[in-house]
Formats: C-alpha cells, sequence, structure tokens
C-alpha cells in the first residue's frame, strides 16, 4: 500500500482532470477565506501600522545584510523549528504535524497533476512521501488534540469538548486520516464494496471542511506566524522592540511557588 499511488487507481473511475480541478479548488478556497480573514480582523492592516508605529522608536537601521541575516535565522530557526513552542512535547508534536502535513499536500499535488492516469509510472517515493506525511500528520495531531490542546493540558476540560477552534486540527486529521483508510481499502482491491467509496467521499468531505473552512478556523496561523516572526525578530535587532520594554536587568523575585509546579497555565 505504501508504494501504490492512490489516485492513479482512482483514475480508473474518476478523471484525472476532476482531481485536479478538485485540488484547484481547494487553493481557491484557501485564497478567499485567508482574503476574507484578513478584511475581517483587519489583522494586516494593525500588522503593518504597528510595524510603522514602532520603527520610529527604532535605535538602529539595519543594513541588507543584516535583515537577511535576521530573516535567515527566522525562517531556519522559527519558522522550520516553530521554536516559539520551547523545547517540549509541544514542538515535537507540532513538527510532526506540520512536516507531516508539507509531505501530504505536495505528494498529493505531485500525484494528482503527474501520475494521475491508471497507467502512470510512479515512482515509489512520491506514495510513500504520501502516506508517510499521512500518517505522521495523524500522529502529530491526534497528540496535540488528545493531550496538549490547551483547553485540556491546562484547564482540564475533557478531550472530547468539541469548540469552534478545534475545527482546523480536526479536519487536518480527519483528511489526513481518511486518506490513509480510503488508501488502504483501495489496494485491497475490493471490487464493488462499498468501503472504500465511503472512505473517499470522507476524505473528500474532510478536505473541503478543512480548505472551505479558512475563514472560521485556524488554517490561516500558517500563513500569518511567519510574518510575525520576521516583524519581532527585525525589531529585536533595530531595537524598537514592538514598543515593549526590554528585560529588566533585575534578579528574579518570584517565591518559592514559581518551583512547585512547572508553568502550564497559560
Ligand atoms: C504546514 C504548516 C503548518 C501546519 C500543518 C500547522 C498545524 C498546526 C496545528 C494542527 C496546530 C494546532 C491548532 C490548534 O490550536 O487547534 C498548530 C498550532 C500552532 N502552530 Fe502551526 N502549523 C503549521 C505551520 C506553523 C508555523 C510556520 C508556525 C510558526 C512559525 C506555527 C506555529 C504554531 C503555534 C505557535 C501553534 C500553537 C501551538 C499550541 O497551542 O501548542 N505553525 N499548528
Amino acid at each position: 500500500m505504501l508504494s501504490t499511488n492512490p489516485f492513479s487507481i482512482l483514475a480508473e473511475t474518476v478523471s484525472p482532470i476532476f482531481m485536479q480541478l478538485f485540488v484547484i479548488v481547494m487553493a481557491i478556497l484557501v485564497v478567499v477565506g485567508t482574503l476574507l480573514d484578513i478584511i475581517h480582523k483587519k489583522n494586516v492592516k494593525y500588522f503593518f501600522e504597528n510595524a510603522k508605529k514602532a520603527k520610529l522608536s527604532a535605535i538602529k537601521t539595519l543594513s541588507t545584510g543584516e535583515k537577511i541575516s535576521v530573516i535567515s535565522k527566522t525562517i531556519v530557526s522559527d519558522i522550520a523549528t516553530t521554536s516559539e513552542l520551547g523545547a517540549g512535547k509541544r514542538r515535537m508534536a507540532h513538527l510532526l504535524g506540520m512536516y507531516g502535513t508539507i509531505l501530504f499536500w505536495i505528494g498529493s499535488v505531485i500525484m494528482i497533476f503527474c501520475y494521475s492516469t491508471p497507467s502512470s509510472d510512479t515512482p515509489n517515493v512520491w506514495p510513500i512521501i504520501w502516506h508517510v506525511g499521512a500518517i505522521m500528520t495523524v500522529l502529530g495531531g491526534s497528540w496535540f488534540w488528545f493531550f496538549l490542546r490547551v483547553d485540556v493540558y491546562s484547564e482540564a476540560q475533557p478531550w472530547y469538548r468539541i469548540i469552534q477552534a478545534d475545527l482546523f486540527v480536526l479536519a487536518l486529521l480527519a483528511s489526513a486520516l481518511f486518506g490513509l483508510i480510503w488508501s488502504f481499502l483501495q489496494s485491497l482491491n475490493l471490487n464493488n464494496r462499498w468501503d472504500d467509496k465511503l472512505f473517499l467521499i470522507l476524505f473528500i468531505i474532510s478536505n473541503i471542511v478543512l480548505f472551505g473552512g479558512v475563514y472560521w478556523s485556524k488554517f490561516a496561523h500558517m500563513l500569518y506566524k511567519p510574518g510575525a516572526a520576521i516583524q519581532k525578530n527585525l525589531a529585536e535587532a533595530d531595537g524598537s522592540r514592538d514598543n515593549l520594554p526590554p528585560p529588566a536587568d533585575a534578579p528574579k523575585q518570584y517565591g518559592l511557588g514559581i518551583d512547585r509546579e512547572k508553568a502550564k497555565h497559560y
């Protein structure tokens, strides 16, 4: 199953054109959802106004070389390894899910646009990337959703309590999980049995919810976060610090209680 391209088997019953159109529609939904979100929250407007305001209190003008160095470090650390999540489980789970999703999406696009006819000779690497990506997404996403979500981890809410903020992680998890189950069932060659078709439909629906739900979900954080990290590190380097005070040069005095429990109340 791992080295079988599920889309080339699907092409025996569904034209590759429909699959390609589906991917294009999903990309358009992401663009439209993000634009609507930007207009509604005015977050990008705020972001640029804030950056402009902070610039006024800069104590240093960064050269192009310094800017490139700050941006490169941000890409390597803040973005590629989500360093803001610290060194623990939270970061591990996010990296698993993030790289899993990237592999899953790249594998999908390549197989659907380049190898989606029944006669396609797909190099093994693409189906493997797609399946491994889906497995990593399921592992990272479930680890986060069952154990690390703030409402469960810090607020003692039960894991099965679902709110709108869970739309993104749940739709992401569902699309990877249903994709895997569909690919597995389809690889069994069940002919006219209903199971693989049911999971194909669930795979399609979860993708529509994931990409169509951008306006209501946390999907767009993967676009906003990198921009915010670059701005924060540039503001740190030019001394404007987003108009925040520098860390106090004084001994930490939190009292003995600070050592009694690991900080986890956000
Ligand atoms: C393909 C790219 C990405 C995927 C699939 C992804 C996926 C996720 C998921 C599923 C969550 C949990 C959402 C929730 O709170 O319900 C999350 C949270 C988060 N993501 Fe991402 N993400 C991506 C990119 C990024 C990037 C580039 C950054 C930072 C530069 C980032 C930073 C964060 C942070 C700080 C959280 C909150 C984590 C927490 O509450 O433990 N993500 N991400």
